[in-house]
């Protein structure tokens, strides 16, 4: 396998299950939206005294979400994992940086997971819940982080790997052998 690819094969192996999710679930609404719409009506039904006459648009749209953030997501980070691997990044910084962005599709999830919850615990119960804001703040703070050591080190040039040249501009490569 090629090196750089290797580097960041994490990083993108959780991209692309993001992209594989939004997929998967752009294909069931296609083929079946009513379970999705059914789920919702029958949790409303049974837990009626949280919710609000707003509730079933609301819901649906939440899976919604979760569809078109982890493709949508999952588009934008694989860009990114692509830089990563044309950047002049350390390895070790190329590995952390990918995996950093394929956290991003712990993001859709908070969406998914507020659908999930949302029929019985109500919208606001489902919004604050832990794992909802556990699966969103490792999306962001990971999406983040890999865009600032990417983008850090294309327009700032941090955490760049050592090459030749600039040993030899720093004059810590060991002396030619003089070949005249
Ligand atoms: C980590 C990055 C992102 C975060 C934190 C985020 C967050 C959000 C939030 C909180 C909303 C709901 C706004 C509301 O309640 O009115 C929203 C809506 C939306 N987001 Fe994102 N988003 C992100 C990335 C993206 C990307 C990459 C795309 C598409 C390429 C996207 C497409 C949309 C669209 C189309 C809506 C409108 C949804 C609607 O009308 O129901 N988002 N986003």
């Amino acid at each position: 396998m090629n090196h750089e690819l290797k580097l960041v094969k994490i990083g993108l192996g959780l991209v692309l299950i993001g992209l594989l999710f939004g997929v998967v679930m752009g294909m069931t609404f296609g083929t079946n939206e009513d379970i999705f719409k059914n789920y919702i009506t029958e949790g409303i039904a049974a837990n009626s005294s949280v919710h609000d006459a707003k509730s079933p648009d609301k819901i649906w749209r939440y899976a919604q979400r979760a569809h078109f953030h982890a493709t949508g997501i999952a588009a934008f980070a694989l860009g990114l994992v692509f830089l990563v691997m044309f950047s002049t990044l350390k390895p070790k910084m190329k590995t952390v940086s990918s995996l950093f962005l394929g956290l991003s599709t712990f993001y859709p999830l908070a969406w998914l997971n507020m659908y999930i919850l949302a029929p019985s615990l109500g919208r606001e119960a489902a919004h604050s819940h832990i794992v909802t804001e556990t699966l969103a703040s490792i999306g962001v703070g990971g999406l983040l982080l890999g865009c600032v050591l990417v983008l850090g080190n294309v327009f700032l040039g941090l955490f760049r790997e050592k090459t030749e040249a600039s040993s030899q501009r720093l004059g810590t490569k060991e002396k030619q052998p003089n070949l005249i």
